[in-house]
């Protein structure tokens, strides 16, 4: 099977070729030494490039995850946490969060942050989840999907962690295609967060990412192939952010 990527073209699952910042796909080691390149600063970004808006997003993509108290979370792609906290919020003194990540800055960023439960943030290849089936209720991921390499192989694992009849949930930012998002959308992503990347390289690898992340639409229907069903999308902030939703059928044999 062959997985067809926005922007045309079709490639193997998780083929790097032609990898590099500028085509918004980087091969695993450049992934993950490029978050550990950037994790001091990433939260300060992340919160100028949203004007804040991103702790909003995630309570949304929780809404979704449809958890509440002693549930169980893993939140895949944790970086800094924050997703991971915002679950932890919801699930409470008697539920449990996990949040998985393959680069240590980025770990080491979310554990030195304050929780309102402990959370184990721990290593781990979103690609070969180190747990077992059907252990979460929930499995998320924030901003990290586009990140993967292999998005049919990271989605098909989440699906196997979580139970059936459990959630999982893709927070994502994609591309809007009606004005005024969309000329003010080119006008933020194409020319100035490129500017950004005179001192990184991850701010010109963020805006191609993005554009060469399937559209909601397909990555609905990536999820389906993943195994889930039910699947659902808002789209918010103008279009530019997408929080979708699958389930894993109820009626599947775990094992
Ligand atoms: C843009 S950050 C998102 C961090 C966080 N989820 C958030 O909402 O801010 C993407 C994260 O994905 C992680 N990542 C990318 N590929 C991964 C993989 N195969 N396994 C584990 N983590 C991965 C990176 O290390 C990075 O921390």
């Amino acid at each position: 099977m062959s997985a067809v990527r926005d922007g045309g073209g079709t490639e193997p699952p998780g083929s790097t070729r032609g990898a590099s910042a500028a085509s918004g796909t980087l091969e695993e080691p450049q992934v993950r030494a490029m978050f550990d390149r950037i994790a001091g600063f990433y939260d300060v970004m992340n919160s100028v490039m949203t004007a804040g808006l991103h702790h909003r997003w995630r309570k949304r993509a929780i809404d979704a995850a449809a958890v509440g108290p002693g549930s169980r979370v893993l939140d895949v792609a944790t970086g800094t946490g924050d997703l991971a906290i915002e679950a932890a919020r919801r699930v409470g003194p008697t539920g449990e969060v996990v949040g998985s990540d393959f680069s240590e800055a980025m770990l080491a960023g979310a554990r030195h942050k304050d929780t309102p439960i402990p959370i184990a943030f721990e290593w781990g290849n979103a690609l070969d989840l180190p747990y077992e089936t059907g252990r979460f209720d929930a499995a998320t991921v924030g901003f990290g999907a586009r990140n993967l390499s292999d998005l049919d192989q990271g989605l098909r694992e989440m699906t196997r962690v979580v139970r059936p009849g459990g959630r999982v949930v893709v927070l994502e930012i994609t591309t809007p295609t009606r004005p005024p998002l969309s000329t003010f959308y080119e006008a933020w992503f194409d020319r100035l967060v490129p500017l950004l990347g005179r001192f990184d390289e991850a701010y010109t690898y963020l805006p191609a990412s993005v554009k060469r992340f399937p559209a909601p639409h397909e990555l609905a229907a990536r999820m389906h192939g993943a195994g889930l069903e039910q699947i659902r999308y808002v789209l918010t902030a103008g279009g530019i952010i997408a929080i979708h939703a699958g389930q894993k059928p109820d009626s599947e044999t775990t094992g």
